[in-house]
């Protein structure tokens, strides 16, 4: 446990203060919402002003891994953990107790016995850093912002038709040409204003693997994302002769947004050795259980019309070119597999059969996650309709003065409701793996704007994965994040989305 306490110590010192809790008793505001916090003892009397109360930690065996205890109601601050983990998880619930300890001018931390541990094992938060490109800086704190929500994964989207984010050292054009587009659309998709001004970064793998280490020492994986077959006209505007149109083709990289016919070229035996050796480097930074290998929006007009896709589609006796993409879905993974790697696929690679070892990250709604855990495989419910954070927070954007959006309405309230288990049984609620949260960015230029779309509605995300079996009240849950979250959001300067507290149109 010595790498966490220092993480906190300074947070500690800035928040603690004198006040007095005028004998009152006092409740604690905690979020995602604890199994269970039983009041009771003296807790602590807060020092002095800057006080850092000692936090006495162990691991206890008899805990699942990401299980805690945290205890203060003997004069001390106890947390218990299932692992390194678990205590970590218990710290940031201690750090939310502090947070309102000073917001509220107390001159104790409240007697709690909160025992506690996850409903599901994966709690994810996806970033795309390619429509849009933030620092290393800025995904740290993204990272940090996960973790005070108990999120303990960081799904990274690397690759798109707008710009190739990471160094792969055997494919130098992927940064030097596919990282940069020469201008970008201004306002909604529709508009042909363009802003005239190149648009571009990417990622060193030695920064790759400095976010990899940041996040693991917070107890978060980081699952990178490598398009295909589609969203890869970064990747051929690098290398066209992996497409289907071939190198003389004039790809580009896309300076707008939507789904884009240029695909790789299935039938080209080039393009899966291309793959493969992108996924070697890509699997020697990141050591996640699970790469994500997208597979969505990938049309199939070029494979119609191509003799390379059409002859292997003819040799393996493919009628459909759905097949063509589950054909190359599964020799990836298959590739991934021998190095010990699983795969994770957007929905789309039900189509023409995926293989049951394949998780499916369903986002066109919960219908494809259904469908798959019906069919045995896992699943990470994504749904647009509950957990697409670049729609809107109201109904009304205009007049309620939010930031672009890609459209929707998508307030709080709703993300809250959403029923990971809709529709399956028993053994099919065993392969819903986990919940996450995505944050397109094509019309989210600053991270200060995925700030706002992100606050308050992550803690919602986090509220569904963490505390699934103990959600009922939702006015309770916007008091906690209130009480909770917002002197924290507050106290780091983490911009918020301060109407999505209330129920406006
Ligand atoms: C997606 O939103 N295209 C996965
Ligand atoms: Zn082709």
């Amino acid at each position: 446990m010595k790498h966490i306490f220092p993480l906190f110590a300074f947070a500690l010192a800035a928040l603690v203060s004198c006040g007095g809790n005028n004998g009152e008793p006092v409740n604690v505001s905690v979020v995602p919402n604890p199994v269970s916090i039983e009041y009771g003892g003296r807790g602590l009397k807060m020092k002095q002003a800057g006080w850092i109360p000692a936090v006495r930690t162990s691991i206890d065996s008899g805990l699942a891994a990401e299980e805690y205890i945290l205890d203060t109601r003997k004069g001390k601050v106890v947390i218990k953990g299932g692992s390194d983990a678990g205590v970590f998880w218990g710290m940031q619930t201690l750090y939310q107790i502090l947070a309102q300890v000073e917001n509220k001018g107390l001159d104790r931390i409240p007697g709690v016995l909160i025992k506690d541990k996850p409903a599901f094992s994966y709690r994810g938060a996806h970033l795309d850093c390619c429509r849009h490109f933030f620092s290393v800086e800025e995904v740290k704190t993204y990272i940090d912002m996960l973790a005070l929500h108990k999120i303990n994964v960081f799904h990274w989207h690397l690759t798109e038709d707008q710009g190739w984010r990471a160094e792969i050292k055997r494919y130098p054009k992927l940064t030097e040409i596919g990282s940069v587009r020469s201008e970008t659309l201004v306002g909604h998709y529709g508009s042909d204003e363009y802003d005239g001004t190149p648009y571009g970064g990417f990622y060193t793998q030695d920064e790759m693997r400095d976010v990899v280490a940041y996040a693991a020492e917070r107890f978060i994986t980081v699952i990178p994302e490598i398009e295909m077959p589609g969203h890869a006209s970064a990747a051929l505007a690098s290398y066209p002769e992996l497409g289907c149109r071939g190198a003389g083709y004039p790809y580009k990289v896309q300076t707008t947004w939507g789904v884009f016919p240029e695909v790789f070229c299935a039938g080209n035996p080039e393009t899966v050795t291309f793959l493969e050796n992108v996924l070697d480097e890509i699997c020697d930074i990141f050591p996640s259980e699970y790469i994500h290998i997208g597979g969505d929006e990938a049309p199939r007009d070029e494979w119609e019309k191509c003799p390379k896709c059409q002859a292997l589609m003819k040799e393996k006796g493919f009628t459909r070119e759905a097949e063509l993409q589950s054909y190359l879905i599964t020799t990836i993974e298959k590739y991934l597999a021998g190095k010990g790697r699983k795969i994770i696929g957007w929905d789309e690679i039900l189509d023409g059969g995926v293989s049951q070892s394949a998780t499916v990250m369903s986002w066109r709604g919960a219908k494809g996650g259904i469908e798959a855990a019906k069919m045995g495989n896992d699943v990470i419910m994504t749904p647009n309709s509950h957990f697409y954070l670049d729609y809107y927070q109201t109904g009304n954007p205009k007049e309620n003065g939010e930031p672009l959006g890609i459209g929707g309405n998508l307030p709080l309230r709703k993300c809250y409701s959403f029923d990971p288990f809709d529709q399956l049984n028993d053994e099919e609620k065993a392969h819903i793996k986990g919940i996450q949260a995505n944050m397109w960015t094509e019309y989210v230029a600053t991270f200060d704007h995925v700030q706002h779309m992100t606050l308050p509605r992550l803690a919602a995300l986090a509220e569904v994965a963490w505390s699934n079996d103990n959600r009922t009240d939702y006015d309770g849950f916007v008091d906690r994040i209130i009480t909770g979250l917002m002197p924290i959001y507050n106290t780091r300067g983490y911009n918020y989305a301060g109407y999505a507290f209330k129920d406006i149109e």
